[in-house]
This record gives structure tokens, C-alpha cells and sequence, in this order.
């Protein structure tokens, strides 16, 4: 997850190492280096923290002056000494560092293992190793287009070549990459603070742009080989809005990065048109033995499962319950080897949630898990594993994690209703088509984030919201309550529009302020009455639906904030966003801690 790249005068390996160190904040779970050593490429790198190969490092000392350092968040393969990087091809002759994803991994895996290459790790670096290698005849350059022509994803890459003592280099493709100017010295980093103690003069490189570096000299070369004349970025940042790539906190960031972490899910998962679900091995036996689905998560992973009851209820017919794992856990639930749980984590460590896989287990359910960090508890326990590319996430209050759980979800959803006939090759193909789209409306969405923070400000002193939604929308409703008690500890309520007159609009007076997600066509006539009740009794309410409804719906709410059109069942994935914009800048007008929310943690490992 980090990448740190050196060529100069001083020994590589501190400066790689202090690199690192500075992107620690980022989480990481195994690290290492190459060096170039008159002529030969090695590699040290080991499970654990920096300081665990800052140790390897005191034994086996490594003096060169050119070499490539990476602190990895695993993807593919679990977290150990030799899926991490560098990773080094067949005959010693490259060496790589990368971030991302290749989605294409597995065939060219396959065409490379044709050829003789022998694979040691599990990775999806591996075969660009060795993919550089079989191209390589003597021009590192003209080796490294090559092979970034072939893949498909996302990559930031540091490639070293032992026959070039003098250079090394790097590319990038949907993942940053940034290249750092000094006086007989350059830098390669996924992020700025990793080089910001060297030179504050860098170049940011573009999609699919390759780099020679030397010692004096740094060449950018475009797709088609042209050489590309960059501009230099002077960064003025501090260290800590360095972290942050500029954004004030954590918690903007990452939902900045929600487009492209919805992409990570979805893209290496559709495979010539089709749906393929690496690491899901249910068969269609199994699944028509499936008398229930339990989906049982806590908090934000929690509320992903309340959406995926509706969707696979609606998708496979399946019945679904979901529950919060520390009821599930000690209820003597009623799970046998007729069930399948689907068990959602972030973090894959929360203790309640892991022992509820353990009690479904032991009861004989099959358990699918939807987890974020690979190699953790969760995902080791279960029996399949969908993971959530959605890299770290360092705020404490869950963004970025949440769609992409939504998005595993709907791909569950699809896979299990195409193995059991209950929808057609087209229906899932038309799902999958509006999925993609998702991401292009969040951009569309952040772009037009003023419009939220102006209506915060105007209502940031509320005492007590509700949030109000019938069907996806109640379960959103939930989600955009807790966002915004977590971080900006306003009191708030979600309920379902329909159950409101059977008690909370009993607390509905001048000036309650009610937010009213209505993205669901078939419910919006409904929700626009419950609209009318709230506002009878003196409320403010703010609605958030598709641009086609907006101006229907101004009529009756007092605010409408819009989300591009989009189709109702998949609606919540993006209609999240101004919820998480919303409790954001309710808390940042309030002046809390937005990444650090008191009395929370990111991961409870307690019960
Ligand atoms: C903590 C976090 C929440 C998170 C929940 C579940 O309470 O503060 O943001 O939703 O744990 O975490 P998990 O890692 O299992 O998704």
C-alpha cells in the first residue's frame, strides 16, 4: 500500500526505510526492499512491521545506493514473508514494487507458467515480474510498456533491472504515483509525506505515464513512448495535510475515493461479461438446499446487511434475517447446515462478529464472509470470502468500506440469483450494468458537495434529527443516523416512513429538522404523504432523490438535494454519499473531531 523509490548518493535502504515509515498511518501488514548491489537484485522483506525488517536489515545489511521499498495492505494472498513485496522474477533479473489491483492476472499467470515461469506467491505482482522479464531484451523501458499494455487494473510500479545500476523505473495507472526532484538525487512515492523530508519539488505522473530516474535526471514518457514534459508541483503542505493528500480530514478523503474503490470491487469481477466470483465456490446444490440466509455484522457493516436482506430477498427469494452480532451470538440461534450466514467486517476482526461466524459454524451454516482486510480473523474462518477492495480506512466512522459492502452485496445477490434461476443471464447483466455506472455518479455527487455543507451550516444547532425512508431507503435511513450521532453526536432517529405516525411524529415540532432519502420510485408517492404529515406539524425537511424528481419533490421539502438518476434497487450505493457529506459537515460546523469521534474505536476487538 505504500511504495517508496531511491536513486542517488546517500545508501537507499534508510532512505526507503524512513519513506515508509511515514506512511505507516496508512496500515499495512508485511514490508520489504530490493536493493541494486553491484550488479545483483536483493530482496528483504518479511510479515509484521517496519521494525521487523529494520531488524532483518541489521544481519543482512544492503549498501546500494538505488532501490525500491513497499509496505503492503494485502489483496491478493494473505499477509506473509513471501507474498510481500519486492517480488522478484524467475531469474533474478527485475525486481517489482506495486499498488493495486491486476484484474487480468490470472491468464497472464497462466500464459507465463506456459513459458516455465514458476510462481512462489499468490499475488497478482508476481506475474509482472515475470511478465517484464520475458519481455525484457536489454531496454528496461521498452520491457515495462510492454507489460503495461498487457494488464489490466490499477498499478503504481518501481521496477528494478540488475543489469541497469544506474536507473530504475516506474508507471502508473488508477493509483497514485508521484516522483520527487532533489540535487543528484530522485525519489519515487505513493504519497507525498514519504518523500517531503527530501525535496518538496515533484512531479505527479499521469495514467498509464512511464519514468526513467537517475541519479540527475528524470524522463516521462507517455503511453505511446512520447517523451511528455511535466510541470513541477511545489508542495507547501505540512506533514500531516500531506497524509491526508491535501483534504482537511481522513474521512474526505476516503470518500474521495469511493469511485475508485467501487471500481476495485466490481471491475476484477466481470470477466468477458460474466459475473465471477473469485473465492465464492457455493455450487447450485448447495444453494438450493439454502432454507435461510443470517446476515449478522455490528454498526455500519451492520446496516450493509439490512440493505442485502432486501436485495437477495428480492434477487434470489431466499428468505433473510439479519441481526447485529452480539444478539445473534448468544440467542441460541436457530442456524443449521440449512443455512448459509453471511457475516460482513470491515476490519475482519471485530470480536462479536467473529464469534458469531463461530456459533453459525459450529451449528453446521456455511459461511460466506464480505471482509475488507485479507488474512483476518473473519476471513480465515470462513468457508468463502468476498473481499472489499476498498484499501485502508483510517477515519474511524466507516465511508468508503460501506459502499463497497453494498456492492459486494448486490454481486452476492447476483450470483446467488443466477445459480438458483431466479433471474435471467439479462436481468443480472442489466444489474451489473448499472453498478458500473455508480461510481461516475459519485463523482458527480462529491463535485456538488457545496450544496450540502450550505445546508449544514444553516442546521448545524439542531438538537434532534430524523431520518425518515420506506424499503432501501429506511435501510439507508439507518446508516445516514448513525453517521451522523457517531460524528457529530447530534441525537438522531431513522425510522421507516410508514411506522413514523405509530409514535415518533409524537415528537416532530417547529423546527425538527427530517432528512428523507426517496430513491425508491415505486414508494415515493408514499413518502411524499409522510412528507406532508412532518411538515403539518412544523418540521424542516431535507430529501435527497434522483434529478428526475426533483422538481416534483421541491414542491413539498424544504431542501432537495439530487443524485444523479439512478435505478431504484440500486440506488443506495450512491445515495450513502450525501448522507456521509451531511454528517460530516455537521460535524466539522460543530467543531468535533471528525476522524476521531470521541468514546469510539475503529476496530473492536472486545466485547
Ligand atoms: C466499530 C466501528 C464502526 C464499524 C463497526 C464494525 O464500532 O467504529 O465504524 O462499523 O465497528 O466494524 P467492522 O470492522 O466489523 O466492519
Amino acid at each position: 500500500c505504500g511504495i517508496v523509490g531511491y536513486i542517488g548518493n546517500r545508501k537507499a535502504v534508510p532512505v526507503l526505510i524512513n519513506g515508509l515509515s511515514k506512511l505507516e498511518y496508512r496500515g499495512y501488514d508485511s514490508a520489504g526492499v530490493s536493493v541494486n548491489e553491484g550488479g545483483l537484485l536483493k530482496v528483504i522483506k518479511c510479515k509484521g512491521r517496519l521494525a521487523c525488517l529494520e531488524e532483518k536489515l541489521e544481519t543482512e545489511k544492503l549498501s546500494g545506493c538505488m532501490g525500491i521499498g513497499h509496505t503492503r495492505w494485502a489483496t491478493h494472498g494473505e499477509p506473509n514473508d513471501v507474498n510481500s513485496h519486492p517480488h522478484i522474477s524467475q531469474s533474478g533479473e527485475i525486481a517489482v514494487v506495486h499498488n493495486g489491483i491486476i484484474e487480468n492476472y490470472m491468464q497472464i499467470k497462466e500464459f507465463l507458467k506456459d513459458q516455465g515461469y514458476v510462481f512462489k506467491s499468490e499475488t497478482d505482482t508476481e506475474v509482472i515480474a515475470h511478465l517484464v522479464e520475458y519481455y525484457y531484451e536489454g531496454d528496461l523501458v521498452d520491457a515495462v510498456m510492454k507489460v503495461i499494455d498487457e494488464i489490466e487494473g490499477s498499478y503504481a510500479l518501481g521496477v528494478l533491472c540488475k543489469d541497469d545500476e544506474n536507473m530504475f523505473v516506474c508507471a502508473r495507472k488508477d493509483s497514485p504515483l508521484i516522483i520527487g526532484l532533489g540535487e543528484g538525487e530522485n525519489f519515487i512515492a505513493s504519497d507525498i509525506p514519504a518523500i517531503l523530508e527530501y525535496t518538496r519539488d515533484i512531479y505527479i505522473l499521469e495514467d498509464k505515464e512511464v519514468a526513467i530516474l537517475t541519479r540527475d535526471s528524470v524522463q516521462v514518457f507517455n503511453s505511446l513512448g512520447a517523451a511528455v514534459d511535466k510541470e513541477i508541483f511545489k508542495v507547501n503542505w505540512d506533514v500531516k495535510a500531506a497524509e491526508k493528500d491535501g483534504y482537511e480530514h481522513f474521512m474526505m478523503k476516503e470518500m474521495y475515493e469511493e469511485p475508485k474503490v467501487i471500481r476495485d470491487t466490481i471491475n476484477p469481477r466481470i470477466k468477458d461479461g460474466e459475473l465471477v466470483l473469485d473465492n465464492v465456490t457455493i455450487t447450485e446444490e448447495d444453494i438450493s438446499k439454502l432454507e435461510k440466509i443470517y446476515i449478522v455484522a455490528c454498526g455500519t457493516a451492520y446496516h450493509a446487511g439490512v440493505i442485502g436482506k432486501y436485495i437477495i430477498e428480492k434477487l434470489c427469494r431466499i428468505p433473510v434475517e439479519v441481526d447485529v452480532a452480539s444478539e445473534f451470538r448468544y440467542r441460541d440461534p436457530l442456524v443449521s447446515d440449512k443455512n448459509m450466514t453471511i457475516i460482513i467486517s470491515q476490519s475482519g476482526e471485530t470480536l462479536d462478529t467473529l464469534f458469531a461466524l463461530r456459533e453459525s459454524k459450529k451449528r453446521g451454516a456455511r459461511i460466506l464472509s464480505i471482509v475488507n482486510v485479507v488474512g483476518s480473523s473473519i476471513a480465515r474462518d470462513s468457508d468463502d470470502v468476498l473481499y472489499t477492495w476498498a484499501g485502508p480506512e483510517i477515519a474511524v466512522a466507516s465511508t468508503k468500506a460501506y459502499n463497497t459492502q453494498l456492492t459486494a452485496l448486490y454481486m452476492v445477490a447476483l450470483e446467488l440469483g443466477l445459480k438458483k434461476g431466479t433471474i435471467t443471464k439479462e436481468e443480472a447483466d442489466a444489474i451489473l450494468g448499472q453498478l458500473k455506472q455508480i461510481p461516475n455518479d459519485i463523482e458527480k455527487i462529491l463535485e456538488n458537495k457545496e450544496d450540502i455543507q450550505k445546508f449544514a451550516h444553516q442546521h448545524y444547532n439542531a438538537k434532534s434529527i430524523f431520518f425518515i425512508g420506506r424499503g432501501l431507503d429506511y435501510a439507508l435511513s439507518l446508516e445516514g443516523s448513525l453517521k451522523l450521532k457517531e460524528i457529530s453526536y447530534i441525537h438522531s432517529e431513522a425510522y421507516a416512513g410508514g411506522e413514523l405516525k405509530h409514535g415518533t411524529i409524537a415528537l416532530i415540532e417547529k423546527g425538527t429538522l427530517v432528512v428523507c432519502p426517496m430513491t425508491q420510485d415505486n414508494l415515493f408517492d408514499k413518502m411524499v404523504s409522510n412528507i406532508r404529515e412532518v411538515k403539518a406539524r412544523g418540521a424542516v425537511v431535507l430529501a435527497i432523490t434522483q434529478e428526475k424528481h426533483a422538481e416534483e419533490l421541491k414542491k413539498t421539502a424544504d431542501t432537495v438535494i439530487t443524485i444523479p438518476d439512478v435505478d431504484s434497487l440500486v440506488a443506495p450505493i450512491s445515495a450513502v454519499t450525501p448522507l456521509q457529506l451531511f454528517a460530516y459537515y455537521m460535524a466539522l460546523e460543530k467543531g468535533c473531531d471528525v476522524d476521531k469521534p470521541r468514546n469510539l474505536a475503529k476496530s473492536v476487538t472486545v466485547e
